[in-house]
């Protein structure tokens, strides 16, 4: 039997800026109908892989492919499918959203003009439709962006940081429509530095610092792993935390602002609501601890940052940082024009 090759493979792909060591051998798998997440803090290398991926820049070393092409040797063909945009989607201001998506759509062909209506509802844009994209918010131009990528039917979408530096609904609007285009069978590849947004929305995650891969798989793993945290109010919290240090299979209990905090495997946590109910002590709260994939995700990547300062931020100088395009639509290359969308 032929199996398709995965959406995305990377083996030992390296990318080198002078004495700076941005990607060190990196390996991904992407596996159709994932929502992966890519997730690492600021100057990890999630965009400089994420513009390997998409054939805008070359690897030092190694190889990613999509669906088993290698955009540095086949070029447009091997982004074939593939849509997505690193650290901003562009769009030429002074023009409509529309119109933005007519040049995109006349340049991809093959019946991307009969979508544009289509995509402008998914990403409900289509009211603001004739405005200026200039006048857009930061929020509407990242959907827009989502808008033009879906222009070319992709069966794997590549998001740099979606939804960075959108408020919370903004942010919970992304994640209900990747989600939904998730359902609809388009494999995801988010970056992201928020774990709150990955946890919701990825069953699978490559965690990466200073290069380097620290985590990859599924994300139920990496929580089993490290043992689900809770947080615990009760009418007795001094009396409670005797009780939750004697139970067998709680750990690192400690007291806080705002109750107790303790890691435990959740079948043990039922026995502990009976300890302390047996003691007379009432529940105020038992809340499963969020954070807990941030402490992990610490752990992990708190190793040394010495070469890689934690504020390195988006390289400044690359081409797709500009807040107007540097070139038209018109003679961008299709490769290009995938990330830059405009
Ligand atoms: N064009 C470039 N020239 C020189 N160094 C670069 C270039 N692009 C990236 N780097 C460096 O490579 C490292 C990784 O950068 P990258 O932008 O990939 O990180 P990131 O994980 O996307 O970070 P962020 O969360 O801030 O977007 C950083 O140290 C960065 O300064
Ligand atoms: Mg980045």
């Amino acid at each position: 039997m032929v199996e398709e090759a995965p959406p995305v493979k990377a083996r030992g792909l390296v990318k080198r800026y002078e004495e700076v060591l941005a990607v060190d051998h990196i390996d991904l798998n992407v596996r159709a109908g994932d929502v992966y997440g890519f997730l690492g803090p600021n100057g990890a290398g999630k965009t400089t892989t994420l513009r390997m991926a998409l054939g805008l820049i070359t690897p030092s070393e190694g190889v990613i492919e999509l669906f088993g092409r290698d955009p540095m040797r086949e070029g447009a063909r091997a982004l074939e499918g593939v849509a997505g945009f690193v650290e901003a989607p562009r769009f030429y201001p002074y023009m409509s959203a529309r119109k933005n998506l007519d040049l995109l759509a006349a340049l991809d062909g093959d019946g991307a003009s009969s979508r544009i209506e289509e995509v402008l509802e998914i990403v409900e844009l289509a009211p603001r439709a004739k405005h200026r994209v200039g006048g857009y918010s930061h929020g509407m131009r990242q959907r827009l962006g989502i808008a033009a990528a879906l222009l070319r039917r992709p069966r794997l979408l590549i998001l740099d940081e979606p939804a960075t530096g959108l408020d919370p609904a903004g942010m919970r609007d992304m994640r209900l429509l990747i989600r939904r285009l998730a359902g609809e069978g388009i494999t995801v590849l988010l970056s992201s530095h928020q774990l709150p947004e990955v946890q919701d929305l990825c069953d699978r995650v490559a965690i990466v610092d200073s290069g380097r891969v620290v985590y990859e798989g599924a994300l139920s793993e990496l929580r089993r792993q490290g043992g689900a945290g809770y947080r615990l109010r009760t009418t007795d919290d001094e009396r409670a935390l005797a009780i939750v240090r004697a139970q067998a299979g709680i750990e690192h209990a400690i007291t806080g602002a705002h109750g107790l905090g303790f890691q435990a495997q959740e079948s043990d946590v039922g026995p502990l609501t009976l300890a302390l109910a047996g003691a007379g002590i009432g529940i105020l709260a038992l809340t499963p601890e969020l954070a807990t994939l941030e402490d992990l995700f610490f752990r992990l990547t708190e190793n040394d940052h010495a070469g890689t300062p934690p504020s390195a931020g988006p390289d400044e100088g690359a081409p797709t940082t500009a807040g107007a395009p540097a070139s038209p639509p018109a003679v961008a290359a299709a490769t290009q024009r995938t990330v830059e969308i405009g």
